[in-house]
């Protein structure tokens, strides 16, 4: 079978008439695409087909936490891929021992081993697949304020839009989390809407019936909801309560892991200990698709004698791991989670709060290290989203002068890769400042 396709000998050069004649792209309608063709990247800039060299706000889906091109990410797969470019899951090999080793002393004492998978998604499909089996109970809780992956378990334990054409897993049951700014308890300060949020998942808990329930799933910073900066005490008091009803708790580290709020994983600013925690992204970068899942010892060794009904074809795939491997002892070397915290700290978060005082219609700025949201409303009272058009021309205005920003809904993101200088940092914002000014914001 097979068969010729009759304009392709025209297009074979020509990647955007490649793209728009056979890639179907995720989580759009198909026809009026336009994508911009990226040739090359360095550091956090990339450089698109017309010569342009833009500077990155986005890290792509918030992932290239090193950077494009890292020499070092890219010699580490190079060398691997000489050694042994594929072996199956059931082999041991020294990337992906050595992978496991460098992930899994990112968690708190007490987390030994790690269960690869592709991406982010299946890290939260195993993760609970592993707390149902563990407790021999069935729901999971989430955020509404959440995305989990585009898998069975993970997209019905997603909050967001997304959740809703797909929503064909069964046992999740879905709660609020922090957000002052729109808070749904009406709290004034951070402290409040910590106490009532915790008695609202204590009311949820109590009404599922504790012992039906096996994990409750958050994001430590929940990213693409919002960048929302949980109170200090908040996962403290949902551990509190998860340990008096023998629930386990998953901590989604996938995008605000290795390095993206200053720390290796976001969890590190808050004092309390998850039962398994899942990563993807930021682990290499995606240079090489690559998630995972580690588990506490607890739960690692429920499985010594019995099989975990789980695994994939790609699970440590040797090139994903030659490039954790690498990408890990680089974040270290060059001290790229510290640059990530310290930009935030002193360049980043300053520049972005004294937009607040130039822009009226900059409602809230938050975030940490290299992972930050401003929200821009049309009246600081009622705090209504600006218009879906105000948001396109804010990116169109960025795009112009040489910025690639995110949006959702009413909020720019920013999410530099940790690499960032302070030098690009401030410049970035200073193009924010105009983009904005340019649209009346
Ligand atoms: C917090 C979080 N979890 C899980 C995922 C899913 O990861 P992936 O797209 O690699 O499957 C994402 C993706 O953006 C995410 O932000």
């Amino acid at each position: 079978m097979g068969h010729e396709l009759s304009n392709d000998d025209n297009i074979w050069d020509d990647a955007y008439a490649l793209d728009r004649a056979h890639v179907f792209h995720s989580w759009s309608a198909q026809a009026n695409l336009q994508p911009t063709e990226v040739v090359t990247g360095h550091g956090s800039t990339l450089q698109y087909s017309d010569g342009r060299e833009l500077l990155d706000f986005t890290s792509q889906q918030v992932n290239a936490n090193i950077g494009y091109q890292h020499p070092k990410v890219i010699e580490g797969i190079k060398k691997q891929a000489e050694l042994l470019a594929t072996i199956g899951p059931q082999y041991a090999n020294l990337a992906r021992g050595r992978a496991a080793s460098l992930v899994a002393r990112r968690a708190p004492e007490g987390f030994e081993k790690v269960f690869f998978t592709n991406a982010g998604a299946d890290a939260n499909e195993n993760a609970i697949r592993a707390a149902r089996l563990f407790t021999g109970r069935r729901k999971i809780l989430s955020s509404y304020r959440s995305y989990h992956g585009n898998t069975g378990a993970a997209i019905s334990a997603t909050g967001d839009w997304r959740r809703k054409p797909n929503d064909y897993a069964s046992g999740h049951i879905h709660f609020f989390t922090p957000y002052l700014y729109r808070s749904e308890f009406h709290a004034k300060t951070q402290d409040e809407e910590c106490e009532f949020a915790i008695q609202h998942l204590k009311h949820v808990i109590e009404f599922e019936g504790p012992d039906t329930i096996a994990a409750v799933l958050l994001e430590s910073v929940p990213g693409t909801a919002g960048i929302i900066i949980p109170p200090a005490n908040y996962f403290k008091k949902v551990r509190e309560l998860t340990e008096q009803y023998g629930i386990l708790m998953i901590t989604d580290e996938v995008m605000a892991g290795f390095g993206r709020t200053g720390y290796w994983f976001a969890l590190d600013d808050y004092n309390y200990v998850p039962d398994i925690i899942t990563f993807a992204k930021g682990c290499n970068s995606g240079y090489v698709p690559a998630g995972g899942v580690i588990l506490s010892d607890p739960v690692a060794h429920y499985f010594d004698d019995r099989v975990f009904p789980g695994g994939l074809t790609y699970s440590g795939h040797p090139l994903a791991m030659g490039a954790i491997v690498a990408a890990q002892d680089a974040m270290a070397s060059e001290h790229i989670v510290d640059n990530a915290h310290d930009v935030g700290e002193n360049v980043i978060g300053p520049k972005l709060r004294a937009l607040v005082n130039k822009h009226p219609k900059i409602g809230e700025v938050r975030g940490k290290g290299v992972f930050w949201a401003i929200e821009l409303v049309k009246d600081r009272d009622t705090k209504e989203f600006v218009d879906d058009d105000t948001m396109k021309q804010i990116v169109a205005e960025s795009d112009k002068r040489g910025l690639i920003v995110g949006t959702h809904y009413n909020r720019i993101h920013v999410t530099p890769p940790c690499v960032i200088t302070s030098q690009e940092a401030s410049d970035g914002i200073d193009i924010l400042d105009e983009a904005l000014m340019a649209v009346g914001c």
